[in-house]
């Protein structure tokens, strides 16, 4: 049987620097029978590892329906990710997943979308959004609100200018008001802040959001102001992780695994987790 922890080896394929502190590498796997069978549900996550640094918990960012490689997005913050941010394309890293759950792609056919990411946040929700896209015509409208600290911070500054020529698409963009620079189109403002401002209806919605937990907090207020319930609101946690598998105790709040059973929540389900989210 093969051993749970050994990871599968990937080439860098291509490599886009988002930002000066975000890469997004996509990932082919050198086993071609892999390459083939590989697949994922919207919400998955992977552990990529930096050989002789270790493993990071990443969400792949890809559409799922795409075959031959896969799409992550990472932040340098520490040991893992800086030796990630230093391979080239062309070079070898582990991949070892998918695990958790997923976003119910199911019950999200025939709602109006609404994608609220913020900064890094970004990439934990477009592999929806990319199925979103593919299948266009089984949703109603869809709006993505995306905020970064400045035009700077931005990550997927390619498919925003995609998506904003899209007449099938609602795509806004939005930074802090101490972060805008020359040339900036977008509006200015705090994710919660632009979200009341376009005031999108909550009849018939689904939102899908990833952002840090300040971003969170005050849009999960402004979406109960605008008349969204908690059970309308999916969110993916990015709680610590080791294993990936249930198995190292690093994730659980209580008895809840957040690697096995989530990361995909709805608001409501994590009231109940944490009565003061
Ligand atoms: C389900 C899931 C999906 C994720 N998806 C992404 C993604 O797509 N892109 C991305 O950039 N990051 C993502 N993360 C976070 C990512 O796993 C960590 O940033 C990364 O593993 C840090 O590794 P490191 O060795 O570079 O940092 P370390 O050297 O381990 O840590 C550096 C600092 O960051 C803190 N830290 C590390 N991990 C986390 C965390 N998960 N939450 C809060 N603080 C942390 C440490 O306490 C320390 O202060 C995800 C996490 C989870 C659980
Ligand atoms: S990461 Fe090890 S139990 Fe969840």
């Amino acid at each position: 049987m093969r051993n749970l922890y050994l990871p599968h080896l990937t080439t860098i394929k291509t490599l886009v620097k988002e930002n000066p502190d975000t890469w997004t590498f996509e990932l082919e796997f050198q086993d071609p029978g892999l390459r083939d069978s590989f697949s994922f549900r919207p919400g998955q996550f992977g552990l990529l590892s930096a050989f002789g640094a270790g493993e990071s918990t990443l969400t792949l960012a890809s559409g799922s329906l795409r075959r031959g490689s896969l799409d992550v997005t990472f932040r340098r913050i520490g040991r893992v990710t800086g030796a990630l941010a230093i391979l080239n394309e062309g070079e070898t890293v582990g991949f070892r997943g998918p695990y958790g759950n997923r976003f119910p792609m199911e019950s999200f056919r025939g709602k109006n979308l609404l994608f609220i990411a913020g900064g890094i946040g970004l990439p934990a929700v477009t592999s929806v959004l990319y199925d979103a896209l593919e299948n266009r015509g089984d949703y109603g409208t869809m709006t993505i609100l995306y905020g970064a600290r400045s035009s700077r911070d931005l990550v997927y500054k390619k498919q925003i200018s995609e998506w904003e020529k899209r007449p099938d698409v609602n795509m806004v963009k939005t930074v802090d008001p101490w972060g805008v620079s020359e040339g900036w189109d977008g509006m200015v403002g705090l994710v919660p802040a632009v979200l009341e401002q376009i005031n999108p209806p909550a009849k018939n919605a689904a939102v899908i959001m990833c952002g840090p937990p300040v971003m969170i907090k005050f849009s999960l207020q402004t979406l109960e102001k605008l008349g969204f319930s908690s059970e309308q609101v999916y969110l993916t946690l990015e709680n610590k992780m080791k294993c990936g598998l249930g198995k190292c105790g690093r994730c659980n709040i209580g008895d809840i695994y957040i690697c096995k059973e989530g990361p995909v929540y709805t608001a409501a389900e994590i009231q109940k987790m944490f009565p003061d989210f």
